[in-house]
């Protein structure tokens, strides 16, 4: 499958990230900018109508997930993280500096891959166990598949979180499942294993027009398949049930409003948001390190 043309996406988000104050500017560009500034007149128009810009929710996302891995890593002991469709996350950038014992890897697409390599190296952006490599996870097989890319690169002795952030949107979902369930079987050989994701709930009401809308378009820029898969968290608990991760947790972001900075909903409502963690079974015989 060719999801190229969603790299495009990952501009906008890198600037979000820089503009508030989450990232560094060399992960921005001219083309970035750009993208910003003429996405500015739907941003207002998405808080008016909505209560809530795109801006709003990739803040609320990005925010739980960094607060979650926070967790993981000083109350669980996560020590290794794959991030998977990383584009100018600046994550590897600021954890792996955070916490020097570390492991950190991103993967994207061979191009994007390429792109942040460039631009780390340039900016001396490596922490000290700290790579990007190439994937695509829809291959299947070497040199680009995730199975390959999990045995090459990470240990299989250290609690271990695989992240995709900004990504499963973009699949129906009869093509993403099975690559859940691949996470889920690859992670249970882990003395822990965890995988973070988000997704967009399907709005009802008078939101679903709108949100239609912004989907078809986004589906021609990108030519992905842009569709929100799920109406409610227990539709998300059982779906990544069935693709073998027996716990679930579907994260909204009103529940971290206490510690974390996040935009909130001008009209009250809740956001359609969600962190999803899932941690994966354990295989028999390993045990849990924390
Ligand atoms: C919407 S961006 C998300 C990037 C970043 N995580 C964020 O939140 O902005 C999607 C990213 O997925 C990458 N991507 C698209 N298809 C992919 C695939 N099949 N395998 C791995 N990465 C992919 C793109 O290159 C792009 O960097």
């Amino acid at each position: 499958m060719d999801s190229s043309g969603i790299s495009v996406t990952a501009l906008f988000t890198g600037q979000v990230w820089y503009v508030n104050g989450l990232s560094a500017r060399f992960f921005t560009s001219a083309r970035s900018r750009w993208l910003y500034g003429l996405l500015q007149p739907s941003e207002r128009l998405g808080r008016a109508l909505l209560g809530l810009s795109v801006e709003d929710m990739l803040l609320q996302r990005h925010l739980v997930m960094d607060h979650r891995i926070d967790r993981l890593v000083r109350e669980q002991g996560l020590s290794q993280i794959l991030e998977i469709a990383c584009g100018y996350s600046p994550r590897g950038y600021k954890l792996s500096r955070k916490y020097p014992g570390l492991r950190y890897v991103e993967a994207d697409l061979p191009d994007m891959a390429a792109r942040k390599n460039r631009l780390l190296a340039r900016h001396h952006g490596f922490g000290p166990d700290h790579q990007v490599v190439p994937c695509d996870i829809f291959a299947q097989r070497a040199p680009l598949g995730l199975e390959h890319l999990m045995a090459e690169t990470l240990d299989p002795d250290r609690p271990t979180l695989v992240i995709t952030e900004g990504l499963v949107n973009y699949f129906r979902l009869r093509d993403i499942r099975p690559v859940w369930s691949r996470l889920a079987m690859q992670l249970s050989r882990f003395p822990r294993g965890w995988y973070l994701t988000d997704t967009v709930l399907a709005p009802g009401g008078l939101a679903a027009p709108v949100l239609g809308l912004g989907v078809h378009t986004l589906s021609l820029v990108t030519r992905a398949h842009v569709n929100l898969h799920f109406r409610r968290d227990e539709d998300i608990q059982t779906s990544f049930t069935h693709c073998g991760f027996p716990h679930v947790r579907p994260h909204r972001p009103e529940d971290f409003v206490e510690q974390l900075p996040v935009p909130l909903h001008a009209t009250g409502r809740h956001s359609p948001v969600r962190v999803v963690e899932c941690e994966a079974q354990l295989q028999p015989g390993k045990t849990h390190q924390s």
